[in-house]
């Protein structure tokens, strides 16, 4: 049965940088994480008037939309996720970088009927843009502003994941662009000095669905790894060379459970130079 949630908050960040030309001052994202194929208001209503009400200028997805169980997805177990992405395409530019679970289901395919390639081919067809491993250029005038999705193998999550390198994410994802704002959507926080070293001005995080329960004072409690308190788990922070945001996301899975931890949608907006 789908998990149903009835709640949900904005957060708005805004970000200034001097590589962020004039043309893309007030540009506004919205950027969404970790729905797990629940629902926020029937059908995600709430999810979809927040953006329709909010107009952003493109919309960034940061992964498991959907959950894998360890045996594929059948397409009943991705329908609210292909609803909602396929109804926030109908409202601005949709750039979807995957998360652990959508990598899980590609390595899965063999086992299963329905394909993360049918998935990804439904959701290409109603205009949705993947940056799986890949970059994407908005154009404003003369200004560009890039985004880049990471997609990591299974070993850089969970318990006992390997240690990301910089120079992983330059054989994955390419090199970053040193003339232009970049972004990188990568889906876990726990890698967010290897995106700061490799290049990001603005990382994109969610992954630990805001520690599930969060309590004041302390934040989260637990992430999806199962680290205690984890130091990232929702907000702005910063960086050496930039800045990350972590989104709390949408919903949840295994545990069916978040407590004084609404679903958010994250919005930014850019502070062009004067
Ligand atoms: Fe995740």
């Amino acid at each position: 049965m789908t998990l149903r949630l009835n709640r949900l908050i904005a957060s708005e960040y805004s970000i200034a940088s001097a590589k962020i030309g004039k043309a893309f001052d007030g540009f506004t994202f919205a950027y969404l994480a970790d729905l797990h194929d629940v629902c926020v208001g029937e059908n995600n209503s709430l999810v979809i008037e927040n953006i329709r009400r909010r107009r952003p200028d493109a919309i960034l997805l940061g992964g498991d939309m959907i959950t894998e169980r360890k045996h594929g997805v059948h397409m009943t177990e991705c329908r609210h996720a292909m609803d909602l992405v396929i109804s926030l395409a109908e409202l601005a530019p949709v750039y979807y970088s995957i998360g652990n679970h959508e990598v899980r289901w590609m390595d899965s395919e063999r086992t299963h009927t329905e394909s993360f390639a049918d998935y990804k081919k439904a959701l290409e067809s109603a205009g949705v843009r993947f940056l799986d491993n890949r970059s994407a250029k908005l154009h404003r005038g003369n200004d560009v502003v890039r985004i880049t999705g990471l997609s990591l193998p299974l070993r850089y999550f969970g318990v006992r994941h390997e240690t990301l390198d910089p120079s992983v994410i330059n054989l994955l994802a390419g090199e970053p662009a040193e003339e232009y704002f970049q972004i990188l959507l990568g889906h876990s926080p726990t890698h967010h000095k290897a995106y700061d070293a490799w290049g990001a001005d603005l990382s994109l995080s969610g992954h630990y669905h805001g520690g599930q329960v969060r309590l004041p004072f302390l934040g989260g409690v637990i992430s999806t790894g199962w680290t205690l308190f984890p130091k990232y788990d929702m907000g702005m922070y910063d960086l050496p060379h930039g800045k990350l945001i972590v989104s709390a996301g949408l919903g949840t899975h295994t545990i069916p459970l978040r407590i004084n931890n609404p679903p958010e949608a994250v919005y930014i907006t850019l502070t062009g130079k004067a």
